[in-house]
């Protein structure tokens, strides 16, 4: 076969042509590949990886077609602090998003860009998210040096030359992502395994719909068609057009009569989305008939139809999830997928070529190599405290191979949306399951979630956060006009959804979860398919409305009641705290927060 020549255009756009043109002048690559997208082609760069020593690949006996990765430690996660929503005005990127004025940070970014790919190569990767053409996707293209992005975007998003394609047709506005590792190579210098640059810049320009990110090979500060455009900058196409970008999985619920309903959930990072979106029902709600479908674990972008009901798609194709804690008990459906075709990052390697993290398995191997690919034992892990496995690592696995996947999930059109459920992680205060008034007061529960902070950002671990709609880290705009976005988006709809609040995570006085959670989720979710479907009553208390302890299905489970009234304890003490932790980000937010929200909550304090 004749070898590509990779400089050659895949596509035939003066702008997109052009564009490249500069930033090869600006980043003075080595050499130029223009994706095509093929199996060949992601083959062979994970070939050169397996090469240069970022790849390892797995015993394929046990893990086909399965690449390990280690990244450098010093870029695990992503990083809020270097995080920029630089909109022409600061007050447009409001006080929850780190701003410079764009004249300055362009100034910066193109120093920081001067040459920053030498030795290397550019790609031109163009993805879709959503299904290539479909009425609700959209079009990016990345230019990046990093080999590791390309074959992660190429499970992550569709890419290649459908894509091309599409952007050849001149329908569509294409998002340019430029990205860059921010480690140039000198002539004949050898290469590191992870390059990257301790100074971090992942950079926002909403009004031009602009991406910029230099110095990170790690997850969303690199695979930019997630969070940086399906959210960051899909949020303010979504506030300008009348949609929505949202951080939540989608799910249906299939009941026993055939029946399906679909759910949105928003909870923040590694708080459990990609497990609940992979629910299996426990064994007695199974034989009954009920079976949960997965659409999406991570974003929903949502939008009205002409009836004015919600239809939501999943913009990705692929999960990035949290291999810590997941197990054929906690998520078989995750186990499954992940089982072949998946990168690896960060996890801990066996012996025999395999993949281990904390949590995967009852007992840990008798031997592996940690994450920084240092020896670990358990003797090790109990003497140091060290995990084998990063926290935040992570797995890259095609949706597609998810035993539960729905089958219209990659309808262009999007699935129809029964209701939105909220949560968040929390020791404390907040019960297992309520549910909001009414859009209005729902849209308050989401503006004032609170969650604990996890390892899938820098930062304190376990504090308390507030994270508005799980987005506080994700929304491209003033956070104050969010919230006024979802309140006006009732206006458009005919049918709203129903909107929950759950928390699987409360804690006894020992520290210990006193919910089971995983599948046993099913049970409160069956309860809100119930409601959104009006098939079921519930009980009035101050901050919504809750089940009552015989309004839950417990057949094959032994909850006692006692355990109940822990869970679903409202506590007038602890709520007023809670309410004064609303303030403090409403505070922040004052001079654009809805006046919906305001009057939300003086009513939630005249109930309490
Ligand atoms: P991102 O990909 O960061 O957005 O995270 P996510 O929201 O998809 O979180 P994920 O489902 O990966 O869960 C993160 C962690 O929470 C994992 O360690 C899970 O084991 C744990 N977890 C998920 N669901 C439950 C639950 O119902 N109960 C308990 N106790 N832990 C859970
Ligand atoms: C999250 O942090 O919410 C993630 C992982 O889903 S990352 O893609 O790195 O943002
Ligand atoms: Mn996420």
């Amino acid at each position: 076969m004749k070898k590509r020549n990779f400089a050659k255009p895949l596509s035939e756009n003066t702008h997109l042509l052009r564009w490249v043109e500069k930033m090869v002048a600006l980043c003075k690559p080595a050499n130029l590949h223009w994706v095509d997208g093929s199996k060949a082609e992601y083959d062979a760069l994970c070939a050169q990886m397996v090469a240069g020593g970022t790849f390892i690949k797995l015993n394929s006996k046990l893990w086909p077609n399965c690449y390990h990765a280690r990244s450098d430690p010093g870029d695990v996660a992503r990083v809020e602090d270097r995080t920029y929503i630089c909109s022409l005005s600061k007050e447009a990127a409001g006080p929850t998003n780190n701003w410079v004025n764009p004249y300055e940070m362009r100034k910066k970014l193109r120093n920081l860009f001067a040459g920053c790919m030498a030795g290397r190569t550019m790609y031109v990767l163009p993805y879709s998210m959503g299904p290539v053409g479909g009425p609700m996707s959209q079009i990016g293209v990345q230019l990046t040096d990093s080999p590791y992005v390309v074959v992660n975007m190429r499970i992550m998003a569709r890419i290649g030359l459908p894509v091309f394609a599409e952007i050849d047709k001149g329908e569509k506005r294409v998002v340019p992502c430029m990205h860059s590792v921010g480690a140039p190579l000198k002539p004949g210098a050898k290469d590191v395994p992870w390059p990257c640059n301790a100074d971090k810049y992942i950079v926002h320009f909403p009004e031009t719909r602009e991406i910029w990110s230099y110095g990170s090979g790690y997850g969303g500060n690199a695979l930019l068609g997630k969070k940086c455009f399906a959210l960051r900058i899909a949020s303010n196409l979504a506030r300008d057009e009348g949609w929505m970008a949202e951080h939540m999985l989608i799910l249906g619920v299939e009941d026993p009569k055939g029946e399906k309903t679909y759910v949105a959930a928003a909870f923040p990072s590694a708080c459990g989305k990609t497990n609940f979106a992979m629910l299996i029902p426990p064994a007695a709600f199974k034989k009954k008939g009920w079976k949960v479908w997965t659409v999406g674990d991570d974003i929903a972008w949502i939008k009205p139809n002409a009836e004015g009901k919600l239809h939501a798609i999943n913009p990705e194709a692929g999960f990035f999830g949290v291999a810590p804690g997941t197990s054929a008990k906690t998520n078989p459906n995750a186990m499954a997928t992940l089982a072949r075709n998946t990168i690896f990052t960060n996890t801990a390697l066996t012996p025999d070529g395999g993949v281990w993290w904390e949590g995967m398995t009852d007992a840990p191997p008798a031997e592996c190599l940690d994450w920084q690919g240092r020896k670990w034992t358990p003797a090790i892990g109990r003497a140091t405290g060290a995990k084998a496995a990063h926290p935040n690592s992570r797995f890259t696995a095609p949706a597609s191979q998810c035993p539960s996947i729905d089958p219209d999930w990659e309808k262009p059109e999007g699935v129809p949306l029964s209701a939105i459920i909220f949560g968040g992680r929390r020791a404390a205060t907040i019960p297992l399951i309520y549910q909001a008034f009414n859009w209005s007061s729902g849209v308050y529960m989401g503006a004032t979630m609170g969650s604990e902070m996890t390892a899938a950002a820098a930062g304190t671990l376990g504090k308390v956060r507030r994270d508005p709609f799980a987005m506080l880290p994700f929304c491209g705009y003033h956070m104050g006009d969010y919230f006024h976005h979802w309140i006006m988006m009732q206006k458009q709809l005919s049918a709203t959804p129903r909107i929950f609040h759950v928390n699987w995570f409360r804690k006894d006085a020992d520290g210990k979860f006193v919910w089971a959670g995983f599948s046993e989720n099913m049970r409160i979710l069956k309860w809100i398919v119930d409601r959104a479907r009006g098939r079921t009553v519930a009980e009035e208390t101050p901050i919504g409305w809750m089940p009552r302890y015989e309004d839950i299905d417990w057949t094959g489970l032994d909850f006692p009641k006692v355990k109940w009234d822990q869970i679903m304890a409202f506590d007038r003490g602890a709520w007023r705290q809670e309410v004064m932790g609303h303030e403090e980000l409403f505070l922040d937010l004052h001079d654009r927060l809805p006046k919906e929200l305001i009057f939300e909550r003086e009513l939630l304090i005249c109930r309490m």
